[in-house]
């Protein structure tokens, strides 16, 4: 019997209670599949996958099983943002579903749709949620378990402590993954100790070897502490967590008074979502591909104190799952 056998490992087949999430611009086939390999589970950004890395998906997708034949998962993020995007989202999950992924991390919206086409050939789906309101309506759409964004995770934060979630969300009756604040083993440990059922760790993977991500963006994470992380609004409109950089302390973390009536405005506020949208897609490719000759914004969470060099994915699953197994 696996010591870190949870209620998610097993729903989704892996060893190790372990997500590398989703990361736009981030994520890259490569990272992927060494986690999956190391017994962890990867999660394809398909954006970025196809966008930032050009890989057409049905490719990557293939390109990541010669790697590994172990399961991997795929990010949906199923805002309602224009026509164009739902029916591209609605493709790519069929093809992911053809390539035999099984496991998805909706995210953003309503996950009903993806529900009943994952849950259709037996597959797993799980919600990413900062509160118990989001909480109560992805249960109702049919999910299988909640990823808990807390409020020192990298990407869009929350707003409450991991503790303050598991106390909130505890008695739903679904697996619970935490996701946030978390750079190394004995952190890890710890969150499992708390009762999730896993962790998911965003951050931590971007400084690894297989990770494309500029060295300028490495080295900026080895070098932050968690105070020097701060939330801006002026990448998607909505708080990112970014490392305080020169760059950042020159444009500030708001967004202008312009955007904020635009985003606050019932007719205007599709809109205003949409530019940020498509600007965050270009600036954040571009600043985590050409490192400090662009921009130096470079989106990490609070668990950058806990990552002091740049290693192998593979290494870090091992390493955490052994701390895991001797607490
Ligand atoms: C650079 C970056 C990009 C991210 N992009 C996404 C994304 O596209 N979709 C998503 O669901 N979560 C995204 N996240 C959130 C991560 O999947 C994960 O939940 C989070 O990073 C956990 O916090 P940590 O960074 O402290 O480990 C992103 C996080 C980072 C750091």
């Amino acid at each position: 019997m696996n010591a870190l056998s949870t209620v998610f490992t097993r729903q989704v087949g892996i060893e190790v209670p372990l997500i590398c999430g989703a990361m736009y611009p981030c994520s890259n086939l490569e990272l992927v599949a060494a986690v999956s390999a190391a017994g962890g589970i990867g999660i394809v950004q398909p954006i970025s996958m196809s966008f930032v890395h050009k890989r057409e998906l049905r490719e990557g997708l293939r390109a990541i099983r010669a790697i590994t034949d172990r399961p991997i998962g795929f990010n949906a993020i199923v805002e309602k943002s224009s026509k164009a995007y739902e029916d591209r989202m609605r493709k790519w999950i069929d093809i992911a579903l053809e390539e035999g992924v099984r496991f998805f991390i909706t995210a953003l919206g309503d996950p009903r749709w993806v529900v009943e086409r994952v849950h259709a050939v037996g597959g797993i789906v799980y919600h990413d949620v900062t509160e118990r309101k989001w909480a109560e309506k992805a249960l109702a759409g049919g999910v299988d378990g909640l990823i808990c964004v807390n409020r020192d995770a990298g990407g869009h934060a929350g707003t409450a402590s991991a503790e303050q979630l598991w106390r909130d969300l505890g008695d739903l009756g679904v697996p619970l993954i935490a996701a946030g604040g978390v750079g190394d083993a004995a952190a890890f440990a710890r969150t499992l100790d708390i009762g999730f059922a896993g962790v998911q760790l965003g951050t931590r993977f971007i400084a690894t070897t297989e990770c494309r991500a500029h060295d300028d963006y490495k080295q900026a994470i080895l070098r932050a502490r968690p105070e020097d992380i701060v939330l801006t609004e002026r990448i998607s409109g909505v708080p990112v967590a970014v490392i305080k950089t020169p760059y950042i302390e020159k444009v500030g973390t708001e967004a202008s008074f312009l955007m904020k009536r635009a985003l606050q405005h019932a007719k205007l506020k599709h809109y205003a979502r949409l530019y940020y949208s498509v600007k965050s897609v270009f600036e954040l490719r571009r600043a985590s591909l050409q490192g400090v000759s662009y921009r130096d914004f470079f989106q990490a969470g609070k668990s950058v104190g806990g990552i002091d060099s740049v290693e192998p994915a593979g290494d870090i699953v091992r390493r955490f799952a052994a701390a895991a197994r001797a607490a």
